[in-house]
């Protein structure tokens, strides 16, 4: 496993770790548009092989990733759902992994979702998965992501389980959504759902169709870096369009036609924001549902619970999670300063 072997790049990894400490150190700083230097750097490393070579080998990074990331096998994330369950919340359980590059890893992946699907039925848990398309080959052919879906949906769908599709960056919506319609219109899949980002300026457009499509939609800000001719540059902005978004997925139209929200965020003015729409409009409890990321904010989970609503823990696991990693740490400094401070002291 990659997290235990030893570390044989101790200079790249003094030099990664170097300059996330600078640069968190003038993050505050440098604060433009309200996007941060840091999170760009982030979410750049993200994305390069030899980063997540130099931090995957270095074991203090585990003693930070675990505790967004339930562990590196199904048992693993089932122990995990099981004590959510216990604590009266449900789980969406991804299997990690990004985009693979042929036929042969989107199948591997496909097959370790399955076996996933079959883990939640077998222990019972409460949980569904989440998948995402270029983990099942978006990026070689959209024929086989469709087909690798079409699989899992049918698996699913034999067990009595959902599947969510995660939304990808904004070059990828398009094919997301037509896949999603796909399968849930053409093939008749009632188990399948998407995610809409609320970040990006076509999404109120998308949600107003899938309200109609009486969808089953996890509303989010969005993860990734996206240039401002798709996507608002500023916090405020991408909070508006999600308090909108929300709205729209609690209507009363959107529930005549059998639309369910899922309102994804640890961010208390959205939470609160869901939270003032549906008292004043007397919505019952199983209208919407908040989830929260394993590891974050896990006070406020148990709070949501206990004030009565319904709460679902995105469940991540699985050897691939450096990229995940990074993401998380791209949106939060103080993560950072964790991680930073353990390279630093091994
Ligand atoms: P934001 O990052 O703006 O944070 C607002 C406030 O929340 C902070 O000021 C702080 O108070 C609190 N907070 C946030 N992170 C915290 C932390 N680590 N610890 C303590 N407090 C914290 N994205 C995507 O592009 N595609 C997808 O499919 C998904 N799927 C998904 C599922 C689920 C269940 C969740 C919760 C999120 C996603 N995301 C996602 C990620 C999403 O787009 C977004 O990047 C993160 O949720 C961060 O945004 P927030 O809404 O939490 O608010």
């Amino acid at each position: 496993m990659e997290k235990t072997k030893p570390s044989t790049a101790g200079l790249p990894v003094l030099a990664i770790a170097t300059a996330l400490a600078a640069t968190a150190g003038t993050s505050y700083l440098l604060y433009r548009n309200g996007e941060t230097w840091l999170r760009s750097l982030l979410l750049y490393l993200s994305r390069m092989k030899l980063a997540r070579q130099v931090v995957t080998r270095f074991p203090p990074a585990w003693a930070v990733a675990s505790r967004f990331i339930a562990g590196e096998s199904v048992d693993e994330a089932i122990a995990a759902t099981r004590q959510l369950n216990s604590k009266g919340m449900s789980a969406a359980l991804d299997y990690l992994g990004e985009s693979v590059s042929d036929a042969h890893e989107a199948a591997a992946a496909r097959d370790q979702i399955r076996y996933l699907l079959q883990q939640i039925h077998a222990s019972g848990v409460e949980a569904y998965a989440s998948v995402k398309l270029s983990q099942l080959g978006l990026k070689v052919d959209e024929n086989l992501a469709l087909a690798n879906l079409r699989t899992l949906l049918t698996e699913a769908k034999a067990l009595g389980l959902r599947i969510r599709i995660d939304m990808e960056e904004s070059a990828l919506v398009d094919t997301t959504l037509d896949l999603y319609r796909r399968l849930r219109f053409d093939e008749g899949f009632d188990n399948v759902g998407v995610v809409i980002q609320s970040c990006l300026y076509r999404s109120e457009e998308d949600v107003r169709r899938l309200v109609n499509e009486g969808a089953w939609v996890r509303l989010v800000k969005g993860a990734y870096k996206e240039p401002p001719s798709v996507a608002y540059a500023q916090k405020a902005g991408v909070d508006a369009a999600f308090v909108r978004l929300a709205e729209l997925l609690l209507s009363g139209d959107a529930r005549q036609h059998g639309a369910h929200l899922a309102a994804a965020t640890h961010d208390d003015a959205m939470i609160a924001a869901v939270q003032r729409y549906a008292a004043a409009h007397n919505l019952p409890g199983d209208a919407f549902e908040f989830q929260l990321l394993y590891g974050i904010r896990r006070e406020r989970q148990e709070q949501l619970v206990t004030q009565g609503y319904r709460v679902r823990v995105y469940v991540p696991y699985g050897t691939a999670w450096y990229p995940y990693f990074m993401r998380r740490l791209a949106e939060r400094p103080a993560n950072l300063w964790f991680f930073v401070s353990n390279f630093f002291r091994a």
